[in-house]
């Protein structure tokens, strides 16, 4: 039996991208049953079509309040029989009552090393700040923007040329090897929430995950 997920997303979909090839891997225990977004043409849609998933626009545009919207993103996660949503690059803020809905079953991917820099222009406050390390963090989705219980970390190096672009690129290749890493502890029943974390059973060193992104995958 594996874990049937949705994935909603906004954009270029290059987190979506990697949870379908983590998905296409023989034994992997989730599948990837809808991708919907509330953008339309978006390049994240052509990369689902490629890989033969089942696609949906609901576009926020088309609503009336934030309320009416869910309602409707809500009924395509029935309708597909959706057991896990995973945010990837989803740009609009949900609702209390949207996330109590999908409490412990819903996660999203930051691009930093939460709690630090929340919210919009990440690695321009990572490169104010002068840290030496950034990152990025998958997460549960609690009702507080950017919180959540942590499921995995990956950690890059910040180097003294770095512009904005430059990070966010380091950054996105750990995005890409966390998310289906998290997906997949959450799948085999391995992650259980415990107050403002989580407890991993069976961790192993290599998922606590430091990433140097030159190391191959
Ligand atoms: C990623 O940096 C993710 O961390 C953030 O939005 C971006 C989405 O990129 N939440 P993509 O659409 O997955 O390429």
């Amino acid at each position: 039996m594996t874990l049937r997920v949705a994935v909603l997303i906004s954009g270029r979909g290059s987190n979506l991208q990697a949870l379908i090839d983590a998905c296409a891997a023989e034994n992997f225990p989730a599948e990837i049953v809808t991708v919907l977004s509330n953008v339309p043409d978006v390049y994240g849609l052509e990369r689902a079509g490629d890989a033969g998933i089942a696609t949906d626009v609901v576009d926020h545009k088309a609503f009336a309040d934030r309320e009416a919207f869910e309602m409707a993103l809500q009924q395509k996660l029935i309708e597909a029989d959706i057991e896990f949503v995973c945010l990837a690059g989803f740009m609009r803020i949900l609702t209390d009552g949207f996330v109590a809905r999908w409490q412990g079953r819903m996660i999203n991917i930051h691009p930093s090393l939460l709690p630090a820099f929340k919210g919009l222009h990440v690695h321009e406050q990572a490169l104010a700040a002068g840290v030496r390390f950034s990152g990025c963090t998958v997460h549960f989705v609690i009702p507080e923007m950017d919180a959540g219980q942590i499921i995995t970390q990956g950690v890059v190096p910040v180097l003294g040329d770095d512009t904005p672009d430059t990070l966010a690129a380091r950054i996105l290749e750990a995005e890409h090897r966390c998310y289906p890493a998290a997906l997949r502890l959450i799948a085999e029943g391995r992650v259980k929430i415990e107050g403002d974390g989580v407890r991993i059973s069976d961790a192993t060193a290599q998922e606590n995950i430091l990433i140097n992104p030159d190391d191959s995958p």
